[in-house]
């Protein structure tokens, strides 16, 4: 197979496509594939030119011959006189102007500080209206997350469906105590429905398909809105965060959970058809706002489901940041397989897989929420 020849000009944004991947380590790797050259393959004799490089934790990367071609061609533009004088001044301040996906440039969060006492917890709705957005993938992860960095975090399962249970094994249809209980009977105590989890520092309120019935019965109680709020009050001074995770409509239930929280995450897929959800959304939240819980905001918008390869997934981003400004979180999950078959093992990709960058994409998000000072 013919090596493709480097490309005479520099294609337009070429620095960029090298060293614009949201990925840590992108920059360095791409000094360690211009120490490699081409052909340091063991592909070599198919005669497909690339290289493997070693990256971060010992991760093997494969760049294709025609990447190695492109970087060769970044080395050769960045060392002639032109590019000496585009880069003048970047100097070794090249890998902080790399671009992250949002268009904001790339920057690591600061590490949490280690918490010394726990409570009162941050209560975070985790909310779409849309089915299949990312986010109970999201709570879950991002709860293992926080955990990581010693967090205690409360995951409340609020969609009948049962998804955030059972990605953290257990088994919906076996539980006597539920969040409906706790919801529709004042003297179920909320402490003996919450679960520990396989996973430290993390406990479930679980959920199963009795809480369909929940948004009916609810309509008739006093302070219908209020009831999640309630419950929760009783276990605040025990978590550092709490994170609920709404099922897929913008009904009593979701608004429960609106009214309990102090901020709101928006998981959103980057599909254009995810775009006009929005608006309704954020309407609920200012209503919500408005009458029910003044101290409601918007901590954040989550992309997710991103794909790096395909115009689609970097147009929506670009819309989503016209629309929300630095609302929209900088850490963008990608799209992986991971994910899926982490909730296949139930367990969090965090710990399922710890070195995936899926893994990594969420402790980055935990740190970006405490450095926004949307956890503590
Ligand atoms: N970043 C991702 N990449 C690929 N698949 C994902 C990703 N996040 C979630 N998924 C998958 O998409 C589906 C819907 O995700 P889920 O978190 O259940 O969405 P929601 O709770 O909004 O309905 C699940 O099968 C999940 O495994
Ligand atoms: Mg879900």
């Amino acid at each position: 197979m013919p090596t493709q020849q480097p490309p005479r000009t520099l294609p337009a944004g070429a620095v960029g496509c090298l060293v614009n991947q949201p990925l840590t380590g992108t920059f360095d790797l791409y000094q360690r594939v211009k120490a490699h050259g081409k052909g340091s393959s063991s592909n070599r004799n198919s005669g497909r030119l690339g290289c493997n490089v070693v990256g971060r934790k010992g991760r093997r990367r494969r760049f294709s011959a025609w990447t190695v071609n492109v970087i060769e061609s970044v080395d050769r533009y960045v060392s002639s006189e032109q590019g000496a004088v585009t880069l003048e001044g970047a100097g070794d301040e090249l890998e902080d102007a790399v671009m992250g996906p949002t268009g904001r440039p790339y920057r690591e969060f600061p590490e949490p500080t280690p918490l010394s006492s726990h409570g009162p917890a941050r209560v975070i709705a985790m909310v779409n209206q849309k089915g299949g957005v990312g986010k109970t993938t999201s709570t879950i992860n991002l709860a293992a997350a926080l955990a990581e960095f010693g967090r205690k975090v409360l995951v409340v399962d609020f969609d009948p469906q049962g998804a955030l249970s059972a990605g953290l094994g257990t088994n919906p249809h076996e539980l006597d105590l539920t969040v409906y209980n706790v919801l529709m009977d004042r003297k179920v105590d909320i402490r003996d429905a919450i679960q520990h989890t396989g996973t430290e520092n993390i406990d479930l309120l679980p959920a199963n398909i009795d809480l369909s019935a929940a948004e009916v019965q609810l309509v008739n109680e006093v302070a219908r809105e209020q009831v999640l709020d309630r419950a929760l009050k009783k276990v605040e001074d025990e978590y550092d965060v709490v994170l609920i995770d709404c099922q897929p409509s913008l009904g009593l239930l979701t608004v429960n959970a609106l009214t309990a929280a102090h901020g709101v995450i928006i998981p959103l897929i980057c599909e254009f058809f995810a775009l006009r959800a929005v608006a309704l959304l954020v309407e609920t939240i200012d209503k919500v706002q408005d009458r029910l819980n003044p101290r409601l905001q918007v901590d954040g918008v989550l992309a997710t489901m991103y794909d790096a390869r395909t115009l689609h997934s970097r147009e929506v981003i670009t819309r989503l940041v016209e629309a929300f400004g630095d609302k929209v979180f900088e850490t963008v999950i990608k799209r992986s397989i991971k994910f899926a078959d982490a909730t296949v093992a139930a367990e969090p990709i965090t710990s399922y897989a710890g070195n995936h960058i899926g893994a990594d994409a969420y402790r980055r998000l935990a740190k970006e929420l405490i450095s926004r000072g949307g956890a503590p």
